[in-house]
This record gives C-alpha cells, structure tokens and sequence, in this order.
C-alpha cells in the first residue's frame, strides 16, 4: 500500500512538473511562440522524398535538420490534409488525416516525433471557415433539405428564377452563392464553389471543429495557423453589400464594400472559444487576418488577449515599395496596438520579397535589407519557405501552364499565385534537388546561383546572413524583450529604431535607397549619450565600431549594433 502511494505521489509530482514546464514564461511573461521564428512551408513544394514531383511529409522530416541549423523554432504547415486540390488543399475533404499526395497520418506522427527531437514544433492550417464540397458533411447536408447536417452550411432561397440570394461575389469570381438544383437552394461560398463555407452559427460546426484541434494537439501539434477567419461569418439578414463605383474587378464583377460578408462580430465569440482550447494545450492560433485598419487589427487579439495570439499583420505587405515613411508609420501603429506584434512579408498568397522590392541591381541587398526589418522589429516573424536564400517568383508564362484556379480563373490580368510556389531549391542539381521527376510546378529560373547547397558555403550569401540573424535574434536580450523606439523619423532614405532592454540598446539602420546615406542619429533626445556603438551584422563591410554621429550605410545596406 505504502509503495503505491509513493507511487501516486511521485506521479503527481512529475505531472505538475511537465504541467508547469509546458506553461513557462519568461522574466517578461512572454511565451515561447513569443520568441520563436516561424516558417511557413507550403507541403507541395518543399521536399519530394518518394519523387513523385510533389513535396510530401517525409519530405519535410528530411530537412529539419535543416530547420534547425537555420534557427527556425516552429514550422508551420500549409493544409496536408485530404483533399480534391481544387485550391491546393485549402479545400479540406477529411479533416482527420492526411493527403495521399503528402503521405499517412503515420509519416505525419513520424513529422511530429522528429521535430521535437530538433527542437521544431509543428503547426497546421486549419481550414476552418469553408470545407470542399467533397467532405461527406456537405455530401449529407446536400442530401435532402431535411438532413442534419444541413445548416452546417449556409443555404438560401433564390431571390427569383435563377437570381441568388444577394449581391455578395467570391473572391475568385461570380456570384459568392451555387445553386443546387436537387434541393432547389442555394448554397454560400466566397471562395471557389466547391468550397461551401461552414454555418459557424451551428454549435454542431462549433463542436465537430473543435474537437479536430483536440485531436491533433492531442497528436503532438503545437498549434494552428487559422485560414480566413475574416470570411468565418456572414450577415444574418443577408443583405446586399453596396456596390461602388461602376467599375469592375480583375474577374468582371462589380466591385462591393464588403460590409456584410466580412468580419462580422460574431466571430469574436468563436475565437474566443476556441483560443480557451488552445490554451488547454498550451498552443498558439496564428490568425489570417487581412485588416485595412489597425482597429481592426486589435480586434483579433480580443479585448482581454484572449482570441489568436497571433493575428498576422497583413497591412504590412501592402506597403510594396521601399518606403521609410509607410514602414514607421505601420510598424508604430503595430507595436502600439497593445497586441505583440506579428510580422511577414510574404506566402503563398502574396509575391516574393526579392519581386516586390528588388530593383534588378541591389537584389540580394535588398532582401537582407528586409530580412533585417522583420526579424529585428519586436514581435514574431513568420518566415515563408525560400526567403533565405532570396527565392523569385516564377510567374507562368502561358494559361495553359496555370494551376492555380485564381490564375486559370483571372487569366490574364491575373496569373494566380503559382509564382511564389514553386519547389524549394536546395542544391544546383536537376529540379533544384527537390525531385528527381518533373515537379509540379517549374523551378525558379535562378536555382544555380540561389540555392541552400551553393549559398551555405558562400559566407555572404542571403542564408548566411539570415542565419546570422536568427543566431543573433535568439539570443540577444534586447531583440527579444526591447521596447522599440523610432529613431530619426524625418529621414526619407532610410529606417532607423532602437530595441531597448534594461539599458542595453541595439540599434538598427536600413537605408532604403540606392545612394549610400550618412546616417547622424538622433539619440540625445532619447536620453542616450553614447560615443561608439559596436557592429552586431551588417550587409556591408563596416567598421567594428562606429559613432551614432556619424555612420555611413552602403545603398540598400543595413547595420545592427549595440551602443557600449
Ligand atoms: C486562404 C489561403 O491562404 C489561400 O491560399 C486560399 O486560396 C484561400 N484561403 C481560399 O481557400
């Protein structure tokens, strides 16, 4: 009897150990994926271990040790699961499982068991405002208008013969309603019509779709990056959006404020919810949150930062030139908002840094010019595959190589997203070393010269630098716990900001033009009276020490260095 007490006790004592362990927070009371870089990998495109021409899950495991000598603390997974690819995954037909095309759910635990080994925590897309119209939950609820599942979407009379409900359009084109003519409704899509949005308004979607998250925390997965939370609800009265102007979008429809199909307060509650399930498993929700104002923005962290830890801030890649006022401007309005800060530049959705920024002369400058900006702001950064070693779109040339139905659909005024997609290059070999087939979609042209292989062993290269910088990201205090502080904020050339912490300051400087710029910086009025300052990395030759008086920046260059 004694000897099973001691047993119990002992059992109790390591469970509140790991309890306490999983919940640890800093001297700041941050939290880990606070001071974690994360990296976006699009599963298709990263690594073909079975060369099929498709990236795939074993894939991914075969490089983190990769991951890890790079710096990354957490990947995160765009959608795996099984499904039609109508949008490449995000269009889920099975939410408890894996796509053939990627692998089994074993070489996801396989994933999962590896990762933590490296130190890797694994995230997944969680697709949750619309499922494929191949799910058998949309099979029942277009069954018969009776089903159960039926209001698990949303579905709705015509206004007449063959007229939807309303005025609302899908992102990628047309009408945003199908009409189904075995039940005579019609039902809601904003995305493409074989992805009919979940009726968040059901507490059965409420349930079933929490409990795919229990599953796979239960699994070993660290979080989610949640898809389109924007779109989750949509106007009970179903009114029609107003239309602006006469002019068309790259699809031919009208263009509508989208008061009433977007960002509807309801979702508030359901993220609130499911945060507090997250939370259970000392997880992070990292938001797809598209925002045209900073309020909006706030919104997502909950008034009690009790939503998505993480809502991305995408109004920063909207800023697409090199602009030293609009990057102060927004990063100010961020790193004021009483939320921590989350920054990208770019994913599968949006273009590569090296297209958005890159001026045919300075390019590798400029994409550790901007690898500096996001990875020395306070905040997390979110890293999308191929960054590091200055990857390029590779647009499609004809429409008959389009594969993204955006592409096919927007053709040509829009070419789709394929460009920012295609398969990693890691070596100088055939298929950029991702496959020995043809891979899906073409290599970037460029794959000789920017690829991990050829740039590991060049010391100035765009992955040696970002290395340096995740090194450096990690273990300085004042990157990871500073205040951030505008410095010379009339400057029209170039971007300046502290990162203070208990009297340790690093300061930062990214000249964001094409002439070298001498820099005086303005720290007396920040109540600093310092002579030299130590270089920490630069993307130029620059001096061990420099004075803050006096500090020349080489075109596109960008300097980090800490005040003694
Ligand atoms: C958001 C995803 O990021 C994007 O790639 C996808 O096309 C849309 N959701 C619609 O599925």
């Amino acid at each position: 009897m004694r000897r099973k007490i001691g047993f119990v006790v002992l059992l109790l004592v390591v469970l509140a150990g790991l309890a306490s362990a999983q919940n640890t927070f800093d001297d700041e009371g941050h939290a880990w994926w606070q001071h974690a870089v994360f990296y976006e990998i699009y599963p298709r495109s990263f690594a073909d271990s079975n060369n099929d021409g498709l990236g795939d899950l074993p894939g991914i495991t075969s490089k983190l040790d990769y991951l890890h000598w790079l710096g990354v603390d957490a990947i995160w997974i765009a959608p795996m699961f099984p499904s039609p690819h109508v949008d490449w995954g995000y269009d889920v037909s099975d939410y408890y499982s894996v796509d053939p095309d990627y692998g089994t759910l074993k070489d996801m635990d396989e994933l999962l068991s590896q990762s933590k080994r490296q130190n890797v925590r694994v995230l997944l897309d969680f697709v949750l405002t619309y499922t494929s119209d191949q799910n058998k939950w949309f099979q029942e609820a277009k069954s018969s208008r009776t089903n159960p599942k039926r209001d698990w979407y949303i579905w709705r009379d015509g206004k007449g013969p063959q007229q939807p409900p309303n005025n609302w359009t899908s992102l990628f084109g047309g009408s945003a309603w199908q009409y189904d003519s075995a039940t005579t409704q019609w039902y809601y899509h904003y995305f493409y019509p074989p992805q009919p949005n979940l009726n968040w308004r059901s507490p059965e979607v409420e349930k079933n779709m929490f409990d795919v998250t229990r599953w796979w925390y239960k699994r070993g997965v660290a979080g989610f990056r949640l898809d389109a939370v924007d779109v989750m609800f949509v106007d009970s009265q179903f009114r029609d959006n107003p239309v602006v102007g006469s002019e068309k979008n790259a699809f031919g429809d009208p263009v509508e404020r989208e008061i009433y199909d977007k960002n509807q307060p309801e979702l508030h509650g359901i993220l609130q919810r499911l945060r507090k399930v997250a939370d259970e498993y000392n997880a992070v929700l990292i938001g797809e949150t598209w925002t045209s104002d900073i309020n909006q923005l706030k919104r997502y962290y909950g008034e009690h930062n009790d939503e998505v830890n993480m809502p991305m801030d995408f109004m920063f890649t909207t800023i697409n030139k090199l602009s030293p006022e609009d990057f102060r401007r927004q990063i100010a309005w961020v790193d004021s908002s009483g939320g921590w800060p989350v920054y990208v530049l770019s994913n599968h959705d949006i273009r590569r840094v090296y297209d958005r920024y890159g001026d045919g002369k300075h390019d590798d400058q400029i994409a550790k010019l901007m690898a500096s900006l996001y990875l020395t702001l306070r905040g997390t950064a979110v890293m999308y595959y191929g960054e590091e070693i200055g990857m390029q779109n590779n647009d499609p040339k004809r429409p008959e190589d389009v594969k993204d139905s955006m592409g096919k659909l927007g053709w040509p005024k829009e070419k789709g997203r394929d460009g920012e997609r295609t398969p990693m290059q890691w070596n100088a070999e055939v298929n950029a070393g991702f496959s020995a087939a043809t891979p899906w979609l073409p290599v970037g042209e460029r794959y000789k010269t920017y690829n991990v292989e050829t740039e590991k062993k060049n010391p100035n290269s765009i992955l040696n630098y970002y290395r340096q910088l995740l090194a450096m990201r990690h273990t300085n205090k004042a990157l990871l716990e500073g205040s951030y502080t505008a410095l010379n904020e009339n400057d029209p050339s170039v971007l300046s900001y502290m990162r203070g912490y208990k009297g340790q300051n690093v300061i930062v400087i990214l000249n964001m033009s094409a002439v070298t710029q001498k820099v005086s910086l303005d720290l007396a009025s920040k109540g600093l009276r310092v002579r030299f300052a130590k270089t920490l990395l630069s993307s130029f030759d620059a001096p061990d020490q420099v004075s803050p008086a006096s500090i020349s920046i080489e075109p596109f260059g960008a300097w980090i260095g800490q005040t003694e």
